[in-house]
């Protein structure tokens, strides 16, 4: 699992953001589904919209992408209203959808130059992109082949291909992995990797796999029954939601009660409990390791290991749906 503190921002949040929210909101029939958004994105950014089931991503992404009107606030993507400019845009975006959205009769070059002329391109230059992308994301073999029977894997990169034919500034992704095998899910990110270095070119991930999101992502927004519950830089996050450093020490067993003690009061800690490993402390910051090692050490342990783990993106995750259900006096998980 990624930790939040490798990933080194891939740019900076200056000048204009591509994308930007305010008070967005969309109701149905069955109740909010998108309440009060503000959200900026920035050019070259890559943001993954994170939330539970029926938390509003895709209902945001359609919204962004024109294809819904708001009942109120407003958005800009690209310096377009998607509300009254919504054709102009998409000119300029690409989406990925939950469903792919193929034609299953037609192969896969006759659905990817199809759009490709849809989007404007003549015969040559649509075969010509479609040839390129085909290869790129190694579809080649398939390409005069009916998408009917292609598989779950190729059918993503299809659609992935089909949003990127006309070299959009923004991508919304809405579950690119979903319904993968390890190993085409391992090709997708990569390959979402490499959009996002291009170009400075912006991109919103929907997801459910924090991993994917820790590893691709910039910064991270998570929804919550509509409701933005957190966004920023995953380490900037924890750092607000956590004050302290956890740390493992492997002790190689647990600490005896006397060996916790001596944790327990040693400068900088603020808990210190036994795991079966060893012992589970909490400190102020990295300085305060060398007291830790010191008091366990006096006390008589044996110290293997000291590993400061810092939050990741699951823990970050997990905590903010527990102090939601907290807060709504359920169990976790539970949404209703
Ligand atoms: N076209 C629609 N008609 C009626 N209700 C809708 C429609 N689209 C979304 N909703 C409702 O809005 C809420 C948010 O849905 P949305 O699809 O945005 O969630 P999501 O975060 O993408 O969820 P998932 O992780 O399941 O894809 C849900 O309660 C959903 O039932
Ligand atoms: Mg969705």
């Amino acid at each position: 699992m990624t930790d939040v503190a490798d990933r080194a921002p891939r740019s900076s949040p200056s000048g204009e953001p591509a994308i930007s929210a305010w008070g967005l909101t969309r109701a149905f029939p069955s109740g909010l589904a998108l309440d009060a958004l503000d959200l900026e994105v920035y050019p070259g950014e890559v943001l993954a919209l994170l939330g539970p089931n029926g938390a509003g991503k895709t209902t945001t992404v359609r919204l962004l992408n024109g294809v819904l009107a708001p009942d109120a606030g407003s958005s800009r993507v690209l310096g377009l209203d998607p509300a009254t400019e919504g054709h102009e845009l998409r000119h300029r975006t690409g989406v990925l959808t939950e469903n792919a959205g193929l034609d299953d009769r037609l192969t896969a070059r006759e659905n990817l130059e199809t759009t490709a002329r849809i989007r404007g391109f003549d015969r040559r230059t649509a075969r010509q992109r479609t040839d390129e992308l085909l290869e790129r994301f190694a579809l080649t073999e398939r390409a005069d082949i009916a998408v009917q029977g292609a598989s779950t894997g190729q059918r993503k990169r299809l659609a992935l291909i089909r949003a990127l034919l006309h070299e959009p500034e923004v991508l919304f992704l809405d579950e690119p992995t979903s319904g993968l095998d390890p190993a085409a899910t391992r090709d997708v990110i990569a390959l979402i990797g490499a959009l996002a270095s291009e170009h400075g070119r912006t991109i919103v991930l929907c997801t459910h796999f924090l991993g994917e999101a820790g590893r691709l992502a910039d910064r991270v927004a998570v929804l919550h029954r509509g409701r933005l519950q957190v966004a920023g830089r995953p380490a900037e996050i924890a750092a607000q939601m956590w004050t302290g450093l956890p740390v493992e020490v492997d002790l190689g067993g647990p600490a005896p009660e006397a060996v916790v003690e001596a944790a327990r009061s040693a400068a900088g800690v603020r808990t210190a409990d036994a795991t079966p490993a060893g012992i589970h402390v909490e400190v102020g910051g990295r300085d305060h390791l060398p007291d830790v090692v010191s008091a366990l050490v006096g006390a008589g342990a044996a110290v293997f290991a000291v590993t400061p783990r810092p939050p990741t993106l699951e823990d970050i995750y997990f905590e903010i749906e527990a102090r939601i259900a907290a807060e709504e006096g359920r169990p976790v998980g539970a949404t209703s």
